[in-house]
């Protein structure tokens, strides 16, 4: 019997991510559709797939130490592996640039990921890929100077990449982030950093034959991007599925818009 290839995707209750597991479960995978609330949901899977049978839905909440390990236990016991897994939740905070809503900010869009990432990748083989949904608001020219230049080096490690993060937050708290370089807004640092992490977390998981890129999925009429948008999901959610079934080491470690390069 074929086995269906199987699919995380987080934040997939509304938005992109909805329209992702769609256009997953359309290509024949199965899809575990994740958000932080489960009656949210529960409801978003029922409307992919009233029998379960494409689809399953599970609670995950990406700033969540907790909720992050038991969903890992729960593909590990249920599943036993994933080919593809889309760290598509994310937030962007409309006020005031402070030291709360920078730290909330990055803890989603940066952290999140990271974390999901490093705690599903035992349950991942040769093969699967890992699809960072990024933004064109986080190239890195939001941010200047010398700090730019540590930002985009391509030895930058795992380990300075989360200092840089935390020293934004920081900075932002006591006035100093202007002055270093970083941009005013959370959501572009927060993006770019997690551009590097996907150059990053590529090399690392390269030698395991995992592929790990970035996409900018367009402007995209959600609850995020607004009515003013000149992208359906339909046409967004593309962008992250192209990266989710790419394949092969010539294709790890990229920034992506509709299936091209573009600058980090
Ligand atoms: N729309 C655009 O124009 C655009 C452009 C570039 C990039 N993006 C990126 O695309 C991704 C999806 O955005 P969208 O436009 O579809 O926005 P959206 O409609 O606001 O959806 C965001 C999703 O993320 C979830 N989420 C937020 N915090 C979470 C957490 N801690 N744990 C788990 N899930 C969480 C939300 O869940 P709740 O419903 O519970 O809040 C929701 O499902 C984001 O990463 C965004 O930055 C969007």
């Amino acid at each position: 019997m074929e086995q269906h290839q199987i699919a995380v995707v987080t934040g997939g209750n509304k938005g992109l991510g909805l329209e992702t597991c769609r256009q997953l479960r359309d290509l024949g995978m199965h899809v575990i559709l994740t958000a932080r609330e489960p009656a949210k949901a529960k409801k978003a899977a029922g409307m992919l797939d009233g029998t379960g049978a494409s689809v399953s839905w599970a609670v995950l909440d990406v700033t969540d130490a907790a909720s992050i390990s038991g969903f890992a236990g729960q593909i590990k016991n249920t599943w036993g592996r994933i080919d593809v897994l889309v760290n598509n939740a994310g937030i962007a905070i409309n006020s005031r640039l402070d030291e709360a809503s920078a730290r909330a900010t990055v803890d989603t869009n940066f952290f999140g990921p990271l974390r999901v990432t490093d705690a599903l990748v035992p349950s991942m083989h040769s093969g699967s890929r890992i699809v960072m949904v990024s933004s064109a608001m986080g190239q890195l020219s939001c941010l200047s100077g010398e700090l730019r230049k540590q930002v985009e080096s391509p030895t930058l490690t795992r380990e300075q990449l989360i200092n840089l993060m935390q020293d934004f937050v920081r900075s932002v708290g006591d006035n100093t982030a202007a002055r270093k370089g970083w941009s005013s807004s959370s959501y572009s640092v927060s993006k770019a950093g997690l551009n590097m992490l996907t150059r990053v977390l590529s090399k690392e998981l390269a030698p395991r034959g995992i592929v790990v890129n970035a996409v900018h999925p367009g402007w995209v009429r959600t609850d995020m991007g607004g009515p003013s948008a000149p992208l359906d999901t339909t046409t967004g959610a593309r962008s992250i599925v192209w990266a989710a079934v790419v394949s092969g080491q010539d294709t790890t470690g990229g920034f992506f818009h509709d299936g091209k390069t573009i600058p980090w």
